[in-house]
């Protein structure tokens, strides 16, 4: 019997909604048919932004969307995305291998992030673009005051500012950013930041891209010195373990210590910023890419993969790892929303089905926003697993978290049993408090190979789940490869 003992009284940090967060780049079918369809297509649309991707997003609650990029955003010229969209020159797509019509731009997207009511994130570009150009995408979105640029906005349909609080300084400037050394991307982080805040009429937040390599973010934070110029640094991890859909039961299991390497990666980043932040203010760690991506998601597809129940397993354990950093982790945004690796809906024309890791985000939602619980487990059977260095590694078979709403009444608990074969019997002691309902759902397939597609919307989809509870004491037999997510209402 495993036992997941949770600790009502010992309250952990908040669990910031952004942890739930997404990613959409000008890649593949992302934006182009994901979210933009254009005003004349037969495909449902507001101005343009096809009504069902958005809805779905909006059900979600999905708290923030990044954009252009990725290896995009550092060849991204904001100007070409803005104006009457037939004058907007063509570009290429170097990273994706595609033609760029710049018919979605900077009003398209906060239109997208409007209809959706989510928090616009921008990336600028830093390794093609200059400070002048990227302090004057801040001006065009954010200025209230009566400068040519903010008047250009206004003409261009928007007179009030966008108010868009998140930038990010470039994205892998040590890859398709630019390529730069960690001092050398430093020198360039001060010389854009500069620039930045001063042309905002309201307060911007400023995210560094960094590394996933504590080496490299230390030089980086070292050479920059004032560390006043960022409110966060970003980090990005992919993963994979076989083929999307026919892996081996062993390259199943190897995923997950794959997946949770993000746990060390998070808590480098904050020992890092902790080392050289003199500022006494918070500087938070973002994942602002993260994903499962499947050898079969290659650039001349546009990064499309089949997205399994095996691949919403490994989010909702990765969800645990952000839930128990909350007190550092300020943002994560899963690649990529629409279309694009790990992405929460897939489209074929009109036809638009939610993959099972939209459902894993959706029995996590209730977790935004509230406080996280302590959560101790005893007696969790573990599998032998291998992590991406092929060291073997002790994987725990239950992955948990739970949260308290702020009135003490309500918690939600999260808990999943990775096992292929074998069902798992949970005693679930509730520390500090006593059942007075328990609502459940449980994410499962009969294989968990299954996914969704265009003739099969729903053939992964959560249901309904019984839990047993007795005062401060809950019981469930969770079957093989099944997340459960319990609302636990006090008495
Ligand atoms: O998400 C796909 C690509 O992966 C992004 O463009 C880049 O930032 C990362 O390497």
């Amino acid at each position: 019997m495993a036992k997941l003992i949770v600790r009502l009284e010992d309250r952990q940090a908040t669990i910031s909604p952004m942890i739930y967060g997404h990613f959409a780049e000008h890649l593949g079918r992302c934006i182009y048919e994901g979210f933009w369809v254009g005003e004349g297509s037969a495909i449902p649309n507001t101005r343009g932004i096809r009504n069902d991707t958005v809805e779905a997003m909006r059900k979600l609650r999905a708290p923030v969307v990044r954009w252009p990029g990725g290896c995009f955003a550092d060849d991204y010229h904001w100007r070409d995305g803005i104006g009457p969209r037939e004058a907007r020159p063509r570009r290429l797509n170097i990273w994706w291998h595609d033609g760029e019509s710049n018919h979605f731009g900077t009003h398209e997207f906060l239109d997208l992030c409007r209809q959706i009511e989510t928090e616009p994130y921008i990336c600028l570009n830093v390794g093609s673009g200059t400070p002048e150009e990227a302090s004057a995408w801040v001006e065009y979105a954010n200025c209230a005051k009566p400068t040519s640029r903010a008047a250009e906005r206004a003409a261009n349909g928007q007179p009030d500012p966008f108010a868009v609080k998140y930038w990010g300084v470039g994205n892998e400037n040590w890859g398709c950013g630019g390529h730069f050394s960690p001092d050398d991307y430093a020198r360039e982080y001060r010389r854009f930041a500069t620039y930045l805040r001063g042309r905002s009429s309201t307060p911007i937040e400023l995210i560094a891209c960094g590394h996933t390599s504590p080496d490299w973010n230390r030089k980086f934070l070292e050479t920059l010195g004032n560390l006043g110029m960022i409110d966060h640094l970003s980090i990005h991890h992919y993963y994979n373990s076989g083929h999307a859909v026919e892996f081996s039961d062993t390259e199943y299991y190897n995923l997950f210590p794959r997946a949770l390497q993000l746990d060390a990666q998070i808590r480098d980043a904050a020992t890092a910023i902790a080392l050289y932040n003199k500022t006494g203010r918070k500087i938070g760690v973002i994942v602002d890419e993260w994903g499962v991506w499947h050898p079969e998601a290659r650039g001349d597809s546009g990064l499309y993969q089949r997205n399994t129940l095996r691949d919403a397993l490994a989010a909702a354990a990765v969800f645990d790892v952000f839930n128990r950093h909350a007190d550092v982790l300020t943002m994560a945004n899963i690649a990529q929303t629409i279309n694009v690796l790990q992405c929460v809906a897939q489209t074929e024309g009109d036809k638009m089905w939610l993959t099972p890791t939209y459902h894993a985000f959706d029995l996590y939602q209730g977790h935004m926003g509230k406080s996280g619980l302590r959560l101790d487990l005893d007696g969790v059977p573990t599998i032998e697993a291998r992590a991406g260095d092929g060291k073997p590694v002790q994987q725990p078979v239950i992955s948990a978290s739970a949260s308290l709403d702020p009135t003490g009444r309500e918690a939600v608990l999260t808990f999943q049993n990775l096992h292929l074969t074998e069902a798992c019997d949970c005693e679930i002691r509730l520390k500090g408090g006593k059942a007075a309902k328990v609502a459940a759902r449980i994410l499962t397939a009969k294989d968990v190979r299954d996914h969704n597609g265009p003739d099969a919307p729903n053939r992964v989809r959560p249901k309904p789940f019984s839990i047993a509870a007795k005062g401060s004491t809950l019981r469930a037999t969770v079957p093989p490869h099944s997340l459960v997510s319990a609302r636990i209402k006090f008495s």
